[in-house]
């Protein structure tokens, strides 16, 4: 079943409701910050520090990664940071490139399937590690060694 898309995630994955929004951030509506299978909400600013070559988020600060299967994006045009990082596991983070490597569209974390997909119609799929599972993408993402340290979570870029 790997690199298939299931029904599901096809229509979660790629519908979008008339005025162009994902229907999971139509049906979401919840209280605190989630991701889902087209949508990632931005880290809280107040929990990232941005080093010279590394990020370092305070996870008390960053409730948009709390819950296991939550992923949080990272954007910042002036340091061209655009990053997505997952919690996958209990103290188990990852962080890649947002960007799909077919045509550069942002990519959203699968909790289901502990997988990224493109939020492009093409759908390419990626591992947690950035490997192609299921193309057209012709290359890996970049992804980053994250490491957890006395409950923040540090990032090597
Ligand atoms: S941009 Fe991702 S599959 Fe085309």
């Amino acid at each position: 079943m790997d690199g298939q898309i299931t029904r599901r995630e096809m229509i979660y994955g790629s519908a979008l409701v008339l005025s162009g929004a994902c229907v999971c951030q139509v049906a979401g509506g919840a209280d605190k910050p989630r991701s889902t299978n087209c949508h990632a909400p931005d880290l809280e600013p107040e929990s990232l520090t941005i080093g010279q070559k590394s990020l370092t988020i305070d996870l008390a600060k960053a409730p948009s990664l709390e819950a296991v299967g939550n992923a949080a994006y990272i954007m910042d045009k002036d340091r061209k940071l655009d990053i997505i990082v997952v919690h996958a596991e209990r103290d188990e983070y990852f962080a890649l490139s947002r960007f799909c490597t077919h045509a550069y569209r942002p990519i959203s974390y699968i909790r289901t399937r502990k997988l990224l997909m493109c939020n492009n119609a093409s759908h390419s799929i990626f591992d947690l590690t950035g490997q192609v599972v299921k193309g057209p993408a012709p290359e890996p993402i970049k992804s980053y060694a994250a490491k957890l340290v006395a409950g923040t979570l540090q990032i090597t870029l």
